[in-house]
């Protein structure tokens, strides 16, 4: 395998792992707050068991988020040079900004957080999870203004072979941002609240086994992770609306290849529901179309063709020259599909889901067969994020910063192919033994159930580390 080749692998094996965790971080944080602000308003305990309860599996991911973010910079550093040395100047301000006050905020208030409970008012408390929601998001948004530069390059002049920022205020106001960033936080809302939820469904499922704390604290959180698992997936299916429209117009290539058009659509144009690609031709071997959805899509009208990718890669030719501007079709295609049904499917076992759980006939509590149901959707919002970065960014082909430079001139001068294959190798096995612990974990905690915090709790430690005489013993 060439160096580039091997380069993207680990850029994408380092991205897709690390990405499990972020939104489930950003999440599940929210869903902690949440329950710990109905403990606050309604000053009922079990609520506060359920913010202590999902607060120790919010921990784990946070904590797995921050180690492979850092093996992250690793392979930027190792592998993408001359991309860093390209785009320093552009990625430099908000990296920076996201390290010393988005993630600073983050980590003091979660240390914060961690160690005040019952030493701090009740009121207070809760503030402390609210600005480690608001920190996460200002992470988010310093890496999304990155992000977005690299798909809608704006504020930037280009000296000596680099791009240098002439402007901050339009990298941060740069449309793409917001588009991005509303489309992102609504996805892990939408993964907090959903895997909450399933989680609590695995455990429902166990009900005979569960005590009457336990039970009690699992069905309210699947209810809690229900309502959050809504308000998310309706937002991500609007604002996923809003970056088709920008996908459109910014990359055009992208916008085709995910609807599977070599040839320009008719007008009004079909929507593609299921197809294959034959990409060495240029040809679609088979798909199943649905008529003016593309339109609908596209123009939020009943009229309008789509320019088909054969068409935009003869203007990018003569925009930019003689290269390959085809991406990856099928891949396109697919995670679109893969990303926006889920989407659908988490939405509709939100309503239906919170439906038979009311309080009125909460059937759903005794019917196996549901809780299967709410319990296996816990993977459909990793699914779906995975395949929306995997649309972003592989629709970027060719280029790392979108007109500017290529995924060819990113890669390292002096990096080689053995020592590629060896970090690879490397980080898949950490990757495997790092997530293996995370889900071990995961599932102890479950098990143990909020029975052990509560046992915990009676047997709190008799030594205060923060007291004088503890470093005497
Ligand atoms: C009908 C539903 C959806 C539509 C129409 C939609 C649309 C899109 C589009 C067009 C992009 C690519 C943007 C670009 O590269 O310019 C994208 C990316 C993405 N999507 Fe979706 N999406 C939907 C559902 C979801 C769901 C349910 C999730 C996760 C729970 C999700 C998570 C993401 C993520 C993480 C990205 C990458 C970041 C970004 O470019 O914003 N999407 N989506």
């Amino acid at each position: 395998m060439d160096i580039v080749t091997l380069a993207r692998i680990q850029f994408a094996m380092t991205t897709v792992f690390h990405y499990f965790f972020v939104p489930f971080s950003i999440g599940t944080g929210l869903v902690v707050a949440i329950m710990e602000t109905l403990y606050v308003t309604k000053k009922d305990e079990f609520y506060k068991k359920m913010a202590k309860f999902w607060g120790n599996i919010f921990l784990l991911s946070f904590a797995v988020g921050v180690v492979t973010g850092l093996i992250q910079e690793f392979q930027f550093g190792m592998n993408w040079s001359e991309y860093s040395r390209f785009m320093g100047d552009i990625f430099g301000a908000p990296l920076a900004v996201e390290a010393l006050l988005a993630f600073f905020l983050e980590s003091t208030f979660l240390g914060l957080w961690m160690f005040t409970w019952d030493k701090v008012s009740p009121k207070l408390h809760v503030v402390f999870m609210w600005l480690v929601f608001v920190g996460s998001m200002m992470s988010a948004f310093w890496i999304l203004v990155a992000n977005s530069f690299m798909q809608h390059p704006v504020g930037y002049t280009i000296n000596n072979g680099r791009a240098e920022m002439n402007d901050f205020v339009a990298l941060v106001t740069n449309p793409k941002v917001m588009y991005e960033f509303s489309h992102v936080i609504a996805g892990a809302i939408t993964l907090g609240g959903i895997a909450v939820a399933g989680m609590a469904a695995f455990r429902l499922l166990k009900k005979d086994s569960l005590t009457e704390l336990s039970r009690t604290v699992y069905q309210k959180s699947l209810r809690v992770g229900l309502w959050v698992g809504l308000v998310g997936s309706v937002t991500v299916l609007a604002a996923g609306d809003f970056q088709m429209k920008a996908m459109l117009e910014t990359q055009p290539m992208k916008f085709a290849a995910a609807e599977g058009l070599y040839e320009d659509s008719e007008d009004p144009a079909a929507w593609t529901l299921v197809a294959w690609m034959n990409e060495k031709e240029k040809e679609r071997v088979f798909g199943i179309e649905v008529p003016y959805v593309l339109s609908i899509l596209s123009y939020h009208e009943l009229s309008g063709s789509v320019d088909g990718m054969n068409t935009i890669n003869e203007r990018l030719i003569e925009e930019y020259g003689e290269r390959n501007y085809f991406p990856p079709v099928n891949a396109l295609f697919w995670n679109f599909r893969v990303m926006a049904g889920f989407g659908m499917l988490m939405l509709m076992v939100s309503i239906v889901g919170l439906f038979f759980t009311r309080k009125k006939k909460p059937i759903l509590y005794e019917k196996p067969w549901m809780l299967w149901i709410v319990a296996l959707t816990t993977f459909a919002p990793f699914l779906a994020n995975t395949a929306g970065w995997l649309l972003t960014e592989l629709g970027r082909y060719p280029w790392t910063a979108y007109g500017l430079f290529t995924i060819e001139e990113s890669v390292s001068p002096n990096v080689s192919a053995t020592s590629l294959l060896i970090s690879n190798i490397s980080y898949f096995t950490l990757f495997t033994i790092l997530g293996s612990v995370m889900v071990y974990l995961v599932i102890r905690t479950l098990k143990k159930g909020p029975d052990a915090l509560e046992a915990a709790e009676h047997e709190e430690p008799t030594i205060d580390p923060f007291a004088g005489g503890a470093f005497n013993e």
